[in-house]
């Protein structure tokens, strides 16, 4: 018997919204608790050829549940210390702010976990909008009461003679909302950049990516996150939903402009809401030179 018109719809919508529910619950159940390891060698301009350096990063952790309790935060340390990199980067967004948080992880606990951090050249950290957001002070105590160092328009000379390498921190883009959608920055470019001499090559850390257009070409290579690739990234909507002015430009990955070299990280938690798709968690191992 032919299938009436109706009964089509009916079955279509059926199996539409059977494909939504199986989208919906992978978004939410599987893609947040996937951990992958993302790997970077290059050597940008800038960059002595020879001078080896590893960098592992970790961006807009997210402390909090569903998706990122502490059982979970430990496994990411875990595997961040198993890539055995020279160096740990800590680039900002520490809690879960949204309003599905099951499992609350005060700042004291997150902290213990990243102290757990270790690797020959140091760990360090910088603070990322949602920190500055919600609780600065809080952020800042957890980070100084575990002896993360935080670069804030700072920079510090790492590495043995010969090898030596800058690592600049740049102050949150983003730190105080002063309207919809507007931001005043507590960032110092140029402050951070003057605290450089010699000419060891430059490392800048910034939580969000847009700085990349005003970065000069004395910095070797940018490491950003902030955006989580867009978090949730579906045809046609998702160039909307990447938390920059520059759309998909600075969304995440490898991004070289005019000689210039920028990674972004898509983080390892949730914003919004405790989802991903498409842009699984992951760690960055990059190694340079
Ligand atoms: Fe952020």
């Amino acid at each position: 018997m032919a299938m009436t018109r109706r009964r089509f719809i009916l079955r279509g919508l059926g199996v539409a919204s059977l494909a939504g529910t199986a989208t919906a619950s992978y978004a939410a159940m599987v893609e947040p608790f996937r951990l992958e390891v993302t790997r970077y060698a290059l050597t940008p301009p800038g960059w002595p050829a020879g001078q080896r350096l590893s960098i592992a990063a970790i961006a807009d952790l997210h402390a909090g549940g569903p998706n990122m309790g502490r059982e979970r935060i430990r496994a990411v340390i875990d595997a961040t210390n198993g890539l055995g990199a020279d160096l740990v980067v800590l680039l900002g967004d520490y809690f879960a702010t949204h309003r599905f948080v099951t499992e609350v992880v005060p700042h004291a606990a997150w902290a213990a976990e990243l102290a757990r951090l270790a690797a020959p050249l140091g760990v360090y950290a910088i603070l990322g909008n949602h920190d500055w957001w919600h609780d600065i002070q809080g952020a800042r105590r957890a980070l100084a009461g575990v002896g993360i160092p935080v670069l804030e328009n700072d920079a510090v000379l790492i590495g043995a003679p010969g090898r030596r390498a800058w690592l600049a921190g740049l102050g949150d883009q983003l730190a105080y909302r002063i309207g919809h959608r507007r931001y005043r920055g507590v960032d110092d470019l140029p402050g951070t950049l003057a605290r450089i001499t010699g000419d060891a090559p430059v490392i800048l850390l910034a939580h969000e990516p847009d700085i990349f257009v005003r970065v000069p070409g004395r910095v070797a290579l940018t490491l950003a996150g902030h955006t989580h690739g867009g978090q949730v990234r579906v045809p046609l909507l998702w160039p909307a939903w990447v938390p920059s002015a520059y759309g998909r430009r600075f969304a995440y990955g490898h991004i070289v402009e005019g000689g210039r070299h920028m990674i972004v990280s898509g983080g390892l938690g949730t914003s919004a809401m405790p989802v991903r798709m498409g842009v699984p968690p992951e760690i960055l191992r990059i190694d340079l030179g």
